[in-house]
């Protein structure tokens, strides 16, 4: 049954996909952003609206008549790192989403999270954490999705790297040991695209992870390899790492921060995969590489 459904952060790598697996399932679909100019990034086919994301007002008009609202919005960095501007991206945006939603009656939740959300110490798992609460405990129809980085033509992972390893002869590396399970992004959209009509997947959390587990170090030299460039990478020892992460927040493009180095204290795995609990052969994000990083060669 084709459904309305709004998608917040649907101008995104993420969002962009599933926006375009909604619609070619037949759903109807508006993406809400900050600003008038990310129209060209949504899928042609879906709807469009642009305002203040946090004005409880602006999202329950946007809202109204929506059989389920989709919440992808995210950032990896905040300005300062007292912690505020996770909390406001994640929590405030989740109350006021969630208000929202009452106010106009709408009773379906997807809500992206991160998996390991509201462990250790870094400030953007905890707004993430005390987010997943506040869905858990609104009373409406939630499912959250924890997913590990996530793999995909444009992706933070894979294309960032390479972006990095372009012209510099190697990467010093903070938390080379650190291990990931890269997701495919489309086994992330299918994931969202099957809990919404299915109704089993309420009130479920799903951590998302892809077939295999990979460090830092080895999806850098992965990168490399696949691009058929030379290049080393040099692990760095905590205390280094540390400080490279110091360094890096204050360079453009915020390379890496303080934070995101808080959150390198932890693996970003997990045994508990939702993928084929949802149906989902997890894909095999190594054979995608040749496609992730066309773009980059
Ligand atoms: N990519 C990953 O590896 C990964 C891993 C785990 C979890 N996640 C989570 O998955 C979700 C989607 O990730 P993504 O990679 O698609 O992110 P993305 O490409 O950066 O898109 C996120 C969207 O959030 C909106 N946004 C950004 N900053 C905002 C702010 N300060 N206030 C309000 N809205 C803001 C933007 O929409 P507008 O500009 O249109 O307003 C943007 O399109 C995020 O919650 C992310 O944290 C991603």
């Amino acid at each position: 049954m084709s459904r309305r459904v709004v998608v917040l952060g649907g101008s995104g790598f993420v969002g962009r996909r599933l926006v375009a697996r909604l619609l070619a399932d037949g759903h109807r679909v508006c993406v809400l952003s900050r600003d008038a100019a990310t129209r060209g990034r949504a899928p042609a086919g879906a709807g469009h609206r642009a305002g203040d994301v946090y004005d409880t007002a602006f999202l329950g008009e946007a809202f109204a008549g929506a059989d389920a609202v989709v919440n992808l919005v995210g950032i990896l960095n905040e300005r300062g790192d007292d912690g505020s501007g996770f909390r406001k991206v994640y929590v405030e945006l989740a109350d006021a989403a969630i208000d929202a939603m009452r106010a106009a009656g709408v009773r379906r939740l997807l809500q992206m999270s991160a998996l390991h959300a509201g462990d250790g110490a870094s400030h953007y798992l905890r707004a993430r954490g005390e987010a997943e609460a506040r869905v858990a405990d609104s009373g409406l129809d939630w499912t959250l999705f924890r997913p590990s980085v996530i793999a995909g033509p444009g992706d933070g992972l894979f294309c960032r790297f390479a972006g990095l390893l372009r012209f510099a002869p190697g990467l010093p590396l903070g938390g080379a040991d650190v291990r990931f399970q890269p997701v495919w992004v489309g086994d992330v959209a299918e994931a969202f695209a099957r809990a919404l009509v299915d109704d089993a997947t309420i009130g479920q959390r799903y951590d998302l992870v892809g077939p295999e587990v990979m460090t830092l170090g080895g999806i850098v030299r992965l990168t490399a390899q696949t691009l058929g460039w030379r290049r080393f990478v040099l692990p760095l020892p905590g205390a280094l790492g540390r400080l490279q992460a110091e360094v890096g927040e204050h360079l453009p493009g915020k390379p890496i921060s303080r934070d995101n180095w808080r959150s390198l204290r932890q693996d970003s795995t997990s045994d508990d995969n939702g993928l084929p609990k949802l149906g989902i052969a997890p894909t095999d994000v190594r054979a995608k590489l040749p496609e992730i990083l066309g773009a980059a060669a």
